[in-house]
């Protein structure tokens, strides 16, 4: 906490015209705005006064049996399951363990404030969607589901490009969630959105071809997406056993695949390879061309994140599954506008490094020239705590919140997000912190001992 905040502390948790406001009438009396944390209250309401329980439970360990319990075999192992020994997935959350909170006492901690400006936009909440493919297969809700449950919260849904529906459908269902108008003000439209649109970012798997890339980005930017994220870590994929013993690939069987299939110059250029075929009539072949480029094995180069940028325009571009000090200089001499400190959740490189452990250091070596976000390994509230005190601007969250969508559909996604709102809300009270820039390193430890295993997410 800055030093005029610490003079302005009378220690009793009141701004001086909160302390004013609190002599007048009763009537006259503000109140405390606390809409994230609420969703506490609501749920124990509900259970008040109707008996009914929460729709998904709110232990971040017993989520992911819910959504065993929920979801078919294979898609429950999709989400739930790591690249090899899952090593890396499990260390992400023993990184957590390692950092300890320090609580403030007699501080003003109301009316709280989630508020984070990221390239120069405000966003309600330092939470963000994590881009998650294949969402039909958990929940016949699907993307939708989840956007439209982010946009209740105000929360950006990040658009995977292994999606199952495309990005305009869904784009179009969350601004109509929030609006109904937008469909109809959308139509009468000449231009591209001009409706309030629920806010959204693009993740690129970044094709081989560039006029596909060309294509897709034109998309994402009619589409509203305000950010572009290109994910570096998945030119192939990884040794998933889970998977493997399965005989689970979602996109060899065009499962995934809904980006690439309704991208005219994708289609164009199949149709071309395929004597005119269209995507519809050969589906693996399809999946098998979509694959080639988006997962070819091949990585880009450095140098080519210029096309990227003369594509994409002065919109923000930030790369995702940055984990070295040198990547991350890398980004900002290449020009880029943030990172995501991320190994994808333990899904692809197995024995990488906890995301979390690089985080201070990556902050360190380039916070002052990009916008640092972190993602892998982010169950509750005390983990964003964690995590923006060690110096990220917002978190992505992933796992989680497709748990809620498979036990629940889109209900259940929003159930589980609101609930890490509330606990962020509610922990940011208890750390004695009223505003997300006042978390910093002086208000965590990092503990020597084992810790905790009980880290079972
Ligand atoms: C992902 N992730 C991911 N990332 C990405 O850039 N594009 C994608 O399409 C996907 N797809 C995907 C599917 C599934 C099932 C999972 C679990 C993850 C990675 C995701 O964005 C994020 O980095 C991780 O989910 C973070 O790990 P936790 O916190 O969810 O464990």
């Amino acid at each position: 906490m800055s030093g005029t905040q610490e003079k302005d502390d009378k220690g009793d948790g009141e701004t001086p015209a909160q302390a004013q406001a609190q002599s007048q009438p009763q009537t006259q009396k503000p109140k405390p705005k606390q809409p994230y944390g609420q969703y506490q209250i609501d749920l124990y309401t509900q259970a008040l006064v109707t008996g009914k329980m929460p729709i998904v439970t709110t232990d971040p360990n017993k989520l992911e049996q819910a959504a065993k319990e929920a979801m078919s075999p294979q898609a429950f192992n999709y989400v739930s399951g790591g690249a090899g020994e899952q090593a890396t997935m499990h260390a992400n959350r023993l990184a957590f363990r390692q950092w300890k909170l320090i609580p403030r006492m007699l501080r003003p901690t109301m009316p709280r404030d989630l508020s984070v400006t990221l390239f120069g936009k405000t966003y309600g909440t330092p939470l963000l969607m994590a881009p998650i493919g294949v969402q039909a297969a958990y929940h016949a809700d699907g993307e939708k589901g989840v956007a439209t449950a982010c946009a209740a919260l105000g929360v950006p849904f990040l658009y995977s490009t292994a999606s199952c529906t495309p990005l305009e459908d869904v784009a179009s269902a969350a601004d109509c969630s929030i609006n109904p108008l937008a469909e109809s003000e959308r139509a009468a439209s000449t231009s591209s959105i001009t409706v309030a649109a629920a806010p959204r970012w693009f993740q690129l798997y970044w094709p081989l071809d560039d006029a596909i890339t060309a294509s897709l980005l034109s998309r994402a930017r009619v589409a509203g997406c305000e950010v572009l994220v290109v994910t570096l870590d998945t030119f192939t994929m990884a040794w998933r056993p889970l998977d493997l013993d399965a005989g689970y690939l979602p996109f060899a069987q065009g499962e995934g695949n809904a980006l690439g299939f309704s991208d005219p110059i994708f289609r164009q250029k199949f149709a071309e390879q395929h004597d005119g075929g269209a995507v519809e009539d050969n589906v693996v072949q399809a999946s098998r061309f979509w694959l080639g480029e988006v997962f070819s094995g091949h990585a880009h180069r450095w140098e080519d994140l210029a096309t990227l940028r003369r594509l994409w325009g002065d919109r923000p571009i930030v790369l995702k599954g940055v984990l070295s000090v040198q990547d991350a200089e890398m980004a900002a001499k290449h020009g880029m506008d943030g990172i995501i400190v991320s190994n994808h959740g333990g899904r692809q490189l197995d024995g990488a490094v906890p995301s979390l452990e690089m985080l201070p250091e990556i902050v360190d070596a380039v916070g002052d020239r990009l916008t640092v976000l972190f993602d892998s390994g982010i169950r509750t509230g005390a983990d964003v705590l964690k995590a923006l005190a060690l110096g990220a601007k917002a978190v992505l969250v992933g796992r989680p919140v497709i748990y809620g969508l498979g036990v629940a559909g889109s209900e259940g996604a929003q159930h589980v997000l609101a609930g890490i709102l509330a606990d962020v809300d509610q922990s940011m009270g208890l750390a004695g912190v009223q505003k997300v820039a006042e978390l910093n390193r002086t208000m965590l430890r990092r503990i020597n001992y084992g810790g905790d295993v009980k880290s079972c997410l």
